[in-house]
């Protein structure tokens, strides 16, 4: 097959681990014969210092027109100044929302070998597989909302429409038909009118998949439940701040934010009939790392399996890049985020080397 994938670096660690996830999507081509070509475009903190914007015209035109885009991560304290009109974060939403990527898909599995790894007790993780659907587009990420200008008030407004809550809920519906058939939609229906439209539109929906068990659950207690009982929950759907703030959270039932990958999925097709999507670790530039060479790279790792597998429909590919993931932490070779005793600490790019050496040898 032929692709396009556009590359957007971004800042921080985003540049060290998307080189990893490039080399690994060159191996697969170079493995199973296609042809893929990378298109570097900028995006965030490095795009508003050399080009004045954090989204330029030029990167949605290659983005639209790329089978897929590969981001690593924007931001870093550089640009945290309150007064700047423009912030590398704003590069992400927006491309989010010009491409209507409703649908950010965050899968939670947590690899046998990294059991102990994570702060919490082996026992509570033995199991956990769910998939996060964190809805993109819509919520208080993008309603109006007023700056601190006068330093005294400034606000933001979470609002969400019948359409934007039943299309992403819906996808998740089927991606559980397609896994365990459950489904838990979460929401603070005990206090917020968008939160109370979203339990209402939900149920609705929810109502043509009588195959599925599903549960509304409050964000405050499924922040809980997902620390108490992570191993109950199959596909779990929440609006775009409940979704990001859980995922950080479900990140240490994986052991580490270095390893959960993300698709940003919506209706907007590629040129070979695909969903046109984004893929990102779900994690951020982490400056407190930057440029020391030890991030981990397996979030952009299995994201560029992701993207082989929605956006290019080469499953087989995809599942190579996961196995050969898996093999190389076999191998006991960590970053220090996953360090556990026993194990032999290496940087990002020897972790990558491994990942392609793993998929040539295999
Ligand atoms: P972060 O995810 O960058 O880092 C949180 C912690 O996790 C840090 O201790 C970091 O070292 C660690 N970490 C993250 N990724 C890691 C990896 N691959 N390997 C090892 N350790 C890793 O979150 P933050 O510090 O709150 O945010 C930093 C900047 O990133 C902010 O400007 C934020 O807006 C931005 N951000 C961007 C994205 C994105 O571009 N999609 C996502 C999240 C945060
Ligand atoms: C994420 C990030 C982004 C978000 C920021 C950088 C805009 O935290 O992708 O999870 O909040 O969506
Ligand atoms: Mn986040």
């Amino acid at each position: 097959m032929d692709a396009t994938i556009v590359i957007l670096d971004g800042d921080g660690i985003g540049p060290e681990v998307t080189a990893e996830a490039k080399k690994v999507l060159a191996a697969v081509a170079g493995r199973f014969g296609h042809d893929f070509v990378f298109d570097h475009q900028q995006i965030g903190g490095r795009s508003i210092d050399e080009l004045g914007t954090s989204l330029p015209d030029e990167t949605v035109e290659a983005a639209s027109a790329a089978e897929a885009v590969l981001l690593g991560a924007v931001g870093g304290p550089k640009w945290d100044d309150p007064s700047l009109s423009d912030r590398p974060e704003q590069g992400v939403l927006a491309l989010r929302k010009s491409l209507d990527l409703f649908a950010n898909l965050r899968p939670v599995k947590l690899q046998p070998q990294l059991l102990s790894a994570s702060t919490i007790k082996e026992e509570t993780l033995e199991g956990v597989d769910l998939l996060v659907v964190r809805e993109l587009t819509g919520g208080i990420y993008f309603g109006e909302r007023k700056e601190p200008e006068d330093n005294f008030e400034a606000f933001d407004t979470m609002l969400y429409t019948r359409p934007e809550i039943d299309r992403v809920v819906r996808l998740a519906a089927d991606s559980a038909m397609d896994r365990n058939r459950r489904l838990a939609s979460v929401d603070k229906a005990n206090v917020l009118a968008s939160s109370r439209l979203w339990r209402s539109v939900a149920t609705e929906a929810l109502a043509d998949y009588p195959e599925l068990e599903v549960e509304h659950i409050l964000v405050d207690a499924m922040a809980m439940h997902l620390i108490r009982r992570p191993a109950d929950f199959d596909v779990v759907v929440a609006g775009n701040l409940f979704g990001d703030i859980l995922t950080d959270e479900a990140s240490m039932l994986a052991g580490s934010m270095g390893m959960l990958p993300s698709a940003s999925l919506g209706d907007v097709s590629n040129r070979h009939d695909l969903p046109l999507g984004l893929y990102e670790p779900i994690h951020g530039s982490a400056p407190d790392i930057a440029g020391r060479g030890i991030a981990n790279p397996l979030a952009a790792i299995l994201s560029s399996a992701m993207l082989l597998r929605h956006s290019l429909g080469l499953e087989k590919e995809a599942e190579a890049v996961e196995a050969a993931v898996d093999a190389i932490l076999d191998l006991g070779v960590r970053t220090p985020d996953i360090a556990q005793p026993g194990t032999e600490t290496a940087g990002t790019e020897v972790l990558g080397n491994l990942v392609v050496q793993e998929l040539s040898d295999s």
